[in-house]
């Protein structure tokens, strides 16, 4: 299995020839549903053509049908836009949106393209604090004060990345009552909607369809991230007409096999889905409660998502908190510096084999012993560390790496 990861996937490559784990890139070690193999597979064996307008030929009908079914939404078909990837989607609307005097606001810390896609689009992304571990989460104050002339969207990551923080029906209706105060737009990033581990994901759409640009697809649920595709819609026919032409050339529309695996994708919520939720669940569960053990640690365990939110504490003068569960139990995890956080987190994605899930256990197990071992003696975790004869081993087995 690691062998085949390593031709597949750039985080498999980074570690290959050691022992390190690789936790720190959102994407399944798993194959993807049946349903959608099943679907590019057929369309392989005939001629590669350009397809049929996706508004016609039932394929944008399976996102609206899947809206309506799951949340009650009514999305004109006619608005619903397809192109090659989320993040490529993402800045070329922001591009349509922004000039560069304009700022848009959005929950940080937060997935780089978030911030990105503004600050890409010469306008200036403003941060409004968001702690997964805090009742609320953010501050409906703080939003409307980072709001200065010029702001005109809030750009929202629904579950939310890195935290998987799901926002509620009272948070997105305070977003929705800023939004219309303020006459924002609300662009709706929810690619992990459908990764919503407990409870039911609610559209940002379904509280403001005037307002809110969403922006979508089955690269994360269905573990996409080869092939690609995204979805775009809103209620506002203007707007949906301005940024159809407005990146008509400049981004490349949604290919016949990613029409193919996103019409798959969307027609149902398929068995393959519902269990690797429930798969994801036990994984996150399972590597929080080995976690939990070590002291130093705080885990936020999020209903949506595969993420686990890491705080650690006392760390080392030079060392992020990264670094320490590399050192520690050689688990590559996701720096909070790359979603602007500060050195105490550190983001784990644990969409991964029940095997590596028992490796990742028994990693963590010693390491905490370990940690609970020396605690009596020295109660800080730099001492801790210190007294470790050497970090963990990034040894080379592998004849590849010299
Ligand atoms: C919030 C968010 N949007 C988009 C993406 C990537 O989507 P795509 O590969 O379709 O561009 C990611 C990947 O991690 C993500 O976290």
């Amino acid at each position: 299995m690691r062998d085949g990861m390593v031709a597949r996937s750039a985080r498999w490559a980074a570690v290959a020839g050691t022992e390190l784990i690789p936790l720190n890139v959102a994407e399944m070690d798993f194959p993807t549903d049946p349903v959608v193999v099943e679907r590019i597979q057929r369309l392989l064996l005939g001629p590669l053509t350009y397809s049929p307008p996706y508004t016609d030929n039932d394929i944008a009908g399976a996102v609206v049908d899947h809206y309506r079914r799951e949340h009650g939404l009514a999305v004109p078909r006619r608005n619903v836009q397809l192109a090659a990837g989320i993040v490529a989607q993402s800045y070329h609307v922001m591009r349509e949106l922004l000039a560069p005097s304009d700022a848009g606001l959005y929950f940080g810390p937060a997935y780089h393209s978030i911030p990105d896609s503004i600050t890409a689009a010469g306008a200036r992304a403003v941060a409004v604090h968001l702690d997964p571990w805090t009742t609320p989460a953010w501050d409906v104050a703080e939003l409307e004060r980072r709001i200065v002339p010029g702001t005109r969207l809030i750009h929202l990551s629904h579950p939310h990345n890195p935290t998987g923080h799901q926002f509620g029906l009272d948070e997105l209706r305070a977003i929705a009552d800023v939004a219309e105060r303020h006459d924002l737009l609300i662009v709706s990033n929810e690619v992990y909607a459908r990764l919503t581990l407990q409870g039911r994901h609610l559209p940002m759409a379904a509280i403001a369809p005037r307002r809110t640009l969403t922006i979508t697809g089955a690269t994360k649920s269905h573990n996409l991230a080869g092939i690609g595709g995204s979805v775009m819609f809103s209620h506002d026919s203007e707007l949906m007409a301005r940024l159809r032409s407005g990146t008509r050339f400049s981004l490349a529309a949604g290919r016949s096999i990613q029409q193919a695996a996103l019409a798959a994708a969307y027609e149902q919520d398929s068995p393959w889905l519902r269990a690797t939720r429930d798969r994801l669940r036990a994984n996150q569960h399972r590597i929080a409660a080995e976690l939990r053990r070590c002291r130093a640690v705080d885990v936020h365990v999020p209903v949506a998502t595969y993420f686990l939110w890491l705080r650690v504490g006392e760390l080392p003068e030079q060392a992020d908190a990264a670094q320490v569960l590399r050192d520690g139990c050689g688990l590559v995890g996701a720096p909070g510096a790359e979603f602007g956080a500060s050195r105490d987190f550190v983001r784990l994605a644990v969409a991964m084999t029940p095997e590596d899930v028992d490796m990742v256990v028994a990693r963590i197990r010693a390491w905490s012993r370990y940690e609970v071992s020396v605690d009596r003696a020295a109660p800080v975790l730099p001492a801790r560390l210190g007294a470790r004869r050497e970090p963990f081993p990034a040894r080379c087995t592998g004849k590849d790496v010299t």
